[in-house]
């Protein structure tokens, strides 16, 4: 049995532009099955529709059309049994400023009928470097202990199926270390886990399959091994002050001064190297790396550009035809899927 199972799911939402009753599609016959025991990373840029996709899960907000379940249950037609067996820490901060840290915690388990938890909230308080403040009023907490204290709740109720919705955003190093061996110890234990992030070299070292989304499409799907292999293989990176001639530029991804061209064999660098010797640019820091996930990701996001997408809007109900001119249908702007924060 699929642990999380998404068929055919998708999305839309009223749409901020067009006329009235216009939509946007945020999620597009999303297909995916994530199976027991995984650690299922997905990843997308922002506004791709992951948390879209997490929020139907929770029971959150309602698919337009097709259907999810977890562990078998149906997230709308058995809501209750379906929430019992998740646990979701969501991607914005929300708190409740009465209660302390065990009190909130105490609070949570009895919303799942669980009584006398406290050696499994000790534990969790533990683990999540928490101890110290159980009872500290929620107001009280840093920004990055607020965060450690929403995967503390997701987990209360010890659920088979943990998702985590940038679980890492706004967290020092120490706890994301600390984080990621206790969800990693849980996942060994046989809890699935579904997580977003956006630090690629995370989802790279914990994630044993990722699906990639973009604009409400799964664009690519598979093991992080096979993503990895299927990339360019190496990366040859320098830095310059200089403007690259056209032939690299094409190919590059500059962040600032630091160039970086995927080089699939020796030819390749060899030519590299060669249009820099003739076009006279001065370079520096000249090193060769293995490709890594994000160099994956950024392949696949360029890839499957907007202009190759459908248009998600849709005008409204017929009486969008009195509509300005032009209004009736909203094309996709370009990175139309950026919008969000
Ligand atoms: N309640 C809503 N009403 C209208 N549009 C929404 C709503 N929630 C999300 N959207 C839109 O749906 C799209 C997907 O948003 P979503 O939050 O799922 O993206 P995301 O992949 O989680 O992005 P991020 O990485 O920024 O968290 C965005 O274009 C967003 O503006
Ligand atoms: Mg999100």
């Amino acid at each position: 049995m699929s642990a999380i199972s998404f068929q055919s799911v998708s999305k839309s939402y009223p749409s901020p532009r067009g006329p009235a009753g216009a939509t946007f599609l945020a999620l597009d016959g999303v297909q995916l099955d994530i199976e027991e025991g995984e650690f299922f990373g997905l990843l997308g840029p922002n506004g791709a529709g992951k948390t879209t996709m997490i929020s139907i899960l929770a029971g959150l907000t309602r698919a337009t059309s097709g259907r999810v379940t977890v562990l078998g249950s149906d997230v709308q037609t058995d809501y209750a049994v379906a929430r019992r067996k998740l646990g979701v820490v969501p991607q914005e901060l929300v708190f409740d400023p009465f209660f302390n840290v065990r009190e909130a915690l105490r609070f949570q388990s009895g919303y799942f009928g669980i009584k006398n938890n406290d050696a499994w909230i000790d534990e969790l308080l533990d683990s999540l470097g928490l101890a110290d403040k159980a009872g500290a009023n929620m107001r009280q907490l840093s920004g990055g202990m607020k965060r450690r204290m929403l995967v503390a709740q997701a987990l209360v109720h010890k659920p088979p199926v943990i998702v985590l919705d940038e679980p890492t955003a706004g967290v020092d190093v120490e706890l994301r270390q600390t984080l990621w061996h206790f969800v990693s110890k849980l996942n060994k234990q046989g809890h699935t886990v579904l997580l977003t992030t956006h630090y690629l070299e995370e989802a790279e070292a914990l994630c044993g399959r990722i699906a990639m989304l973009k604009t409400g499409r799964i664009v690519a799907l598979d093991r992080t091994s096979a993503l990895l292999k299927a990339a360019s293989g190496n990366v040859l990176r320098f830095k310059t002050e200089g403007v690259l001639p056209p032939a690299l530029a094409a190919r590059a991804r500059v962040t600032g001064t630091v160039v970086q061209l995927p080089a699939h064999n020796a030819l390749e660098i060899e030519q590299y190297l060669a249009a820099v010797r003739e076009s006279g640019l001065v370079v520096e820091d000249v090193e060769m790396r293995k490709a890594d996930l994000e160099d994956v990701f950024i392949d696949i996001m360029n890839r499957h550009s907007p202009s190759q997408l459908e248009e998600r809007f849709s005008a409204g109900p017929p009486q969008a035809e009195t509509a300005p001119p032009g209004g009736s249908a909203v094309r996709a702007a370009t990175n139309v899927g950026a919008t969000s924060a």
